[in-house]
């Protein structure tokens, strides 16, 4: 993936596609559903839908480091609410696995739009809007291990 357009301090690491993973993915409990005390529901949910746990850290984001996070969407019109958002409150973010993690994890989060998100899902239940939509989920292998990558160390994943 490659985003000319960005500056390089805002771009994440690579990684080596050679060893990709793809039972694992990558989520952050945002800022809406920490201060609506849904964590422990929402890792609950997380964990009856089968996945397991290799890394979970409380932590928050600086403004800089949500825009470093969030780079790909620098050119979006939201780009600078989502990074404000993200940086607004504390986070939980975590790693997690199980077969066919990325694909399995967006069906059990739903639509990034609330509004349109499936009965059951995380959003659904969670969510307030298409900006506090209460749980970020990686949208490809690569990303995921470059997303876990920014908020853990080797010895931090079990
Ligand atoms: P997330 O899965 O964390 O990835 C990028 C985020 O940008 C997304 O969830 C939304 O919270 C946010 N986002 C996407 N589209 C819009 C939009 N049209 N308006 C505001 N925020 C958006």
């Amino acid at each position: 993936m490659v985003f000319g357009f960005l500056p390089k301090k805002l771009l994440l690491p690579e990684i080596d596609k050679t060893k990709m993973e793809t039972n694992k993915t990558f989520t952050m409990i945002k800022p809406d559903a920490v201060a609506s005390q849904h964590i422990g529901a929402i890792l609950n949910k997380i964990t009856q839908a089968g996945f397991k746990i290799v890394a979970l850290k409380y932590t928050s984001l600086s403004p800089e480091l949500a825009g470093k996070f969030y780079a790909v969407h620098a050119e979006r019109p939201f780009y600078k609410d989502l990074c404000s958002f993200m940086s607004s409150g504390p986070i939980v973010a975590a790693i997690l696995e199980k077969d066919d993690a990325v694909a399995s994890f967006r069906k059990l989060i739903g639509a990034t739009n609330p509004a349109q998100a499936e009965e059951g899902t995380i959003r659904k239940e969670f969510a307030e809007s298409i900006e506090k939509n209460a749980v970020h989920g990686s949208d490809s292998d690569e990303n995921a291990q470059i997303e876990g990558n920014f908020f853990f160390s080797a010895f931090e994943k079990f």
